[in-house]
């Protein structure tokens, strides 16, 4: 592939990036308004915060795909709606690894062109969705074992 073209690609999937990161907050504000009870206000408590951080990826990427001439097209995947707590966490925790595994390509497509910075503020959110992953799993988890 020519470098003109391995950098278009690295645009689009730039772009599906910021789909998913969009995805993350519509799903990140849903169960923060729909999650009820003791369990409901611990899952509002932790995934409040979260909020303001994957608006910063979606600035990040955003910037990324304008920096390297392409136009992000914001588009909001739908999500579903889960209703239960589990229900949630096993979907937030679904989303988290989606993104780990994207940026984990990224990161390589950004060093295959040379991208150093690019690769290694991917790195960055590799690591931050991997706190994200590991407290959701240990959540789960938690349900696991107690139900
Ligand atoms: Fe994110
Ligand atoms: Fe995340």
């Amino acid at each position: 592939m020519s470098r003109a073209s391995s950098r278009q690609k690295l645009i689009e999937h730039l772009d599906e990036d910021l789909s998913r990161e969009l995805k993350a907050i519509m799903l990140y504000l849903w169960c923060h308004s729909m999650a009820f009870g003791i369990r409901g206000h611990e899952l509002r408590e932790i995934l409040g915060p979260e909020i303001p951080a994957e608006i910063k990826h979606v600035q990040f990427v955003a910037d990324k795909i304008v920096a390297y001439g392409g136009i992000p097209s914001f588009s909001v995947p739908k999500i579903e709606r889960p209703s239960t707590i589990r229900g949630m966490l096993e979907y937030a925790l679904q989303v988290e690894k989606e993104s780990v595994q994207a940026y984990t390509e990224r990161a390589d497509e950004a060093c295959d062109l040379g991208e150093t910075a690019l690769q290694v503020k991917l790195e960055e959110l590799i690591t931050e969705e991997t706190e994200h992953l590991e407290m959701l799993q240990r959540l789960v988890k938690g349900l696991t074992q107690e139900m």
